[in-house]
């Protein structure tokens, strides 16, 4: 047998997502004014962006960006433990461990790599990892990396989860969610499963990139709002390029953590520190998120009112209470032509298919902000109505808000 040649295999697999409908393709996005975007010569109005509190042009960021970026220039220069951390990366760390209720916090470039390196830090061959079936691809795929033995449960589905840790009693166990699933926008049973950890002893883990922000009084997230502290979950992930506008994440808990994740967290070691001026922009968002409480509350009326139209239309909706509205169509086809159809009525959403989210569950992702009005919510229910979706299914079990 000759040698595979990779370029070859490679334009194999893309051809075969062609023929499958599935290929994947970039837009590039000319002008963005909140929820407004320009591509091509056309004005869309976007249901597809992480920006859930609407921060993401706001005047205070970028002056709190381009002040740092005069003042200290646009690159760190350097990996955080030569000399890329500065003053303002120190804050905002302070800042997010007081705003979550956690002893300390460390910053990464993105949540991808927050949850590799966090995964790869802690875990070993012989380890086992716990993990929901839905979870955040960076989060299967830190596991893989770690060479602990993954076990997936379906989706919220603790009963099956404690079966997963009973079969391993004496593997040091890590158990990790998502807090908001990022296709389902529902929330995990975080209060059993961290009852279930401490039974286990097992370490509970929770990526809250889209909770954060969105839940809890003053917006420290999900577990803020299920009241679950630092004891109970001592490992939470969350990004600062959702509901905060910016880009990074960060992984807060307890002090010996974070010390052990500056030693051993390669994500974290081998990359140039986030641009101090990015640090900068996100501590005036963690500020932001938390002391303007009416951006949450707009958020929460703008989620009921579209529920509210959806459930008298009888559109598919899933169900759950985040930022996240996930219509669920079913072929990967039913999904890409509502979204064709929306888009020639100027709505911008996208539709979600597999590997993204199980064969047999594509859907129309569509995501709401505190940058949208009442107005924009009606449009894309009056335009929801033009399309003759399918009726809503019944709950399956799995579901769950
Ligand atoms: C649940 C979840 N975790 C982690 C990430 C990765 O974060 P980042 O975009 O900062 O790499 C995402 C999405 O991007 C996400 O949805």
């Amino acid at each position: 047998m000759p040698r595979p040649d990779l370029l070859q295999r490679l334009a194999t697999y893309t051809a075969e997502r062609e023929h499958a409908k599935l290929r994947r393709r970039l837009r590039t996005i000319d002008h963005a004014d909140g929820p407004w975007l320009e591509s091509g010569s056309r004005r869309l109005l976007s249901f597809c962006s992480n920006d859930y509190l609407g921060l993401a042009q706001h005047p205070q960021l970028i002056g709190a960006l381009t002040r740092a970026a005069r003042e200290e220039g646009v690159g760190s220069t350097s990996a955080h433990l030569i000399c890329g951390h500065r003053t303002a990366h120190a804050e905002l760390e302070e800042a997010l461990a007081a705003w979550t209720g956690r002893e300390r916090a460390l910053l990464f470039s993105t949540g991808y790599m927050a949850n590799l390196g966090v995964l790869q830090a802690l875990l070993a061959r012989g380890d086992v990892c716990v993990q929901d079936k839905l979870n955040h691809a960076c989060l299967l795929d830190g596991a893989k990396l770690s060479g602990a033995e993954l076990k997936r449960y379906p989706h919220a589905d603790v009963a099956a989860a404690a079966r997963q840790l009973a079969s391993n009693p004496d593997a040091a166990a890590l158990l990790a969610t998502d807090g908001v699933f990022s296709m389902d926008g529902d929330v995990a049973p975080l209060r059993e499963l961290a009852l279930l950890c401490a039974r286990e002893r097992a370490t509970l883990m929770v990526d809250d990139a889209h909770g954060l922000g969105v839940f809890g009084e003053h917006g420290a997230g999900s577990l803020d709002a299920a009241n679950l502290g630092q004891h109970e979950v001592p490992l939470l992930m969350a990004t600062l390029g959702k509901a905060l506008g910016c880009s990074g994440a960060f992984i807060a808990g307890p002090a010996a953590l974070i010390d052990g994740l500056v030693q051993f967290a390669r994500p974290y070691i081998y990359t140039t520190a986030m641009p101090p001026a990015l640090a900068a922009a996100a501590l005036e968002a963690v500020q932001l998120a938390q002391s303007e409480g009416w951006r949450r509350e707009k958020l929460a009326a703008l989620i009921a009112r579209f529920r509210h139209g959806a459930a008298g239309l009888g559109l598919p909706l899933a169900a759950s209470a985040s930022a996240i509205q996930p219509l669920l169509l079913g072929s990967s086809e039913a999904a890409l032509t509502a979204a064709q159809a929306l888009e020639r009525q100027g709505l911008l959403v996208t539709a979600i298919r597999p590997p993204t989210v199980p064969a047999g569950q594509a859907r129309l992702r569509i995501t709401l902000s505190a940058a949208h009005e009442e107005a924009h919510i009606d449009r894309l229910l009056g335009a929801l109505e033009t399309l003759h979706l399918p009726p809503a299914r019944q709950a399956l079990p799995g579901d769950h808000v």
